[in-house]
């Protein structure tokens, strides 16, 4: 059954690209229909109205940009208040912006996860209550679709910026992820690569801050155009690995540290009394282009062998989506661009307010899975995309959930690296994860509370 159901999805996403499974639904429903979308992830409150025809009708944000410059980092516990003062406004202003009574509305779309569980469950019980309010279906979404699928999404009264058709390779570069997955169809989805340590954002981050540049990336962007990256050569991560598309940015931090510590020790005495080691500009643009220039080529190198596994896997991969708050950078750009066109493929960069965290994208997965309905996706491809409930139900948060299983190849090297016992536990997760997803399913079908 499970296998008939992947072949389904797989013919769907062969013929069809996204907006023509959203035409199948809307032909269905005969008329458009809105979702409201929430996100809380992280740090950034967000909620947006989305049509079925893929139109952004309202996108609001609250950022919590100052407390992360000044905690250095996201604190959860934090971070669970400020959203819970938030929300409510946010959505209401998603809504008057949208200019839609709850009325309009076809469902309400939820990030699930994964993130960090205090912040997402603000999200989800909010999307519980006035999905129930408002009698509303409720969509649980995984945070990874959202930024997945989020190229088709467009102003009113604009054409979709690329028409897109699955398979695709998707490169997701930012603050929370450095991930490599190859979409096959709505929620069928393989991972080739995802980050052994820390992500390429935050490894940038660090950089920048300890470079004394308070912008963090882009900053440290701006700054390395003026510099030499052969200055001060860093290594480049994981250069001789070429069976597996991983990424691993902590020792090319360390490295970039160590080496502004060592630029910084003769200048500690000179500028004792005022900015104790400060380092002289060009010294900073140096150190900055070098470690901009090892980063890029760690992330051009991993995504040729995604490439490879893809290419090989399914020939009629035809393009490269890049999203994430890193994809902004020209330079990460330059590399991916000229990779993919060495092997025929597009390249897709969403513009910067779909790169970053934002609930349009959420809405508009829950769309994807609302018009895939027929389809019988099994946990966790959010199989049972669309839940009806009252308040008192409840939705689990899945603070760490893989989106789609792990690329063979992959699996073969977890194994060698992690040992058996370690790989069969994180197998336990992710079938305990779908279990319960399943339960929950079977109860609420049980009550009567799904379609
Ligand atoms: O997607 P995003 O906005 O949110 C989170 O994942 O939190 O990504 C933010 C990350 C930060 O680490 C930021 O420094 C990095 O993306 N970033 C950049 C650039 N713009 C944002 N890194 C390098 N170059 C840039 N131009
Ligand atoms: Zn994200």
């Amino acid at each position: 059954m499970r296998r008939r159901v992947a072949r389904v999805c797989r013919a769907l996403g062969r013929h069809a690209n996204l907006r023509g499974l959203c035409r199948a639904g809307y032909r269905r429903h005969s008329t458009r229909r809105l979702v409201l979308g929430i996100e809380t992830s992280c740090d950034d409150t967000c909620a947006a109205v989305v049509s079925s025809e893929g139109e952004v009708l309202s996108d609001a944000r609250s950022s919590q940009d100052s407390l992360r410059r000044k905690y250095g980092g996201v604190v959860p516990n934090l971070a669970q208040i400020v959203h819970r003062t938030a929300i409510n406004g946010v959505v209401e202003r998603a809504m008057a912006d949208a200019r839609v009574e709850p009325e309009d509305l076809a469902a309400v779309a939820v990030t699930v996860g994964p993130g960090l569980a205090p912040c997402l469950f603000v999200g989800i019980r909010h999307a519980r209550r006035i999905s129930a309010q408002w009698g509303l279906p409720c969509i649980p979404v995984h945070h990874m679709e959202g930024h997945a699928l989020a190229t088709q999404l467009r102003s009113p009264g604009t054409p979709a910026l690329h028409e897109l058709s699955f398979p695709f390779l998707v490169l997701l570069v930012s603050g929370g992820h450095s991930l490599l997955l190859h979409a096959h169809g709505v929620g069928d989805y393989t991972e080739l690569g995802s980050s052994l340590d820390v992500s390429m954002g935050v490894s940038f981050d660090k950089v920048a801050r300890q470079l004394g540049l308070k912008g963090g990336g882009p900053e440290l962007e701006a700054v390395a155009a003026r510099g030499n990256p052969k200055a001060h050569p860093l290594s480049i991560p994981m250069r001789g690995q070429k069976h597996h598309c991983d990424f691993s940015f902590s020792g090319l931090t360390t490295q970039t540290l160590q080496a502004i510590e060592m630029a910084q020790k003769p200048h500690e005495i000179d500028s004792y009394f005022e900015d104790m080691g400060a380092l002289p500009s060009a010294t900073q643009a140096d150190i900055a282009a070098a470690f901009q220039s090892a980063a890029v080529k760690h992330v051009v190198d991993r995504t040729e062998i995604a490439l490879n596994w893809a290419l090989e896997d399914a020939p009629d991969t035809k393009t490269l989506v890049v999203s994430g708050g890193v994809a902004s950078n020209k330079t990460v750009r330059g590399g991916l661009e000229r990779i993919a066109r060495s092997y025929r493929i597009g390249t897709v960069f969403p513009p910067a307010s779909l790169c970053t965290d934002n609930a349009a994208m959420i809405a508009w997965a829950g769309i994807a899975h609302m018009d895939g309905k027929h389809v019988d996706l099994e946990p966790p491809t959010l199989a049972e995309a669309v839940l009806r409930g009252d308040e008192e139900e409840f939705v689990q948060a899945y603070p760490r959930w893989p989106l789609g299983v792990r690329h063979p190849n992959a699996k073969k090297l977890d194994l060698e690296r992690f040992g058996e016992h370690t790989v069969a536990k994180s197998r336990i997760t992710r079938r305990n994860h779908r279990r319960s997803l399943t339960e929950e399913t079977r109860e609420r079908q049980a009550s009567g509370c799904i379609n």
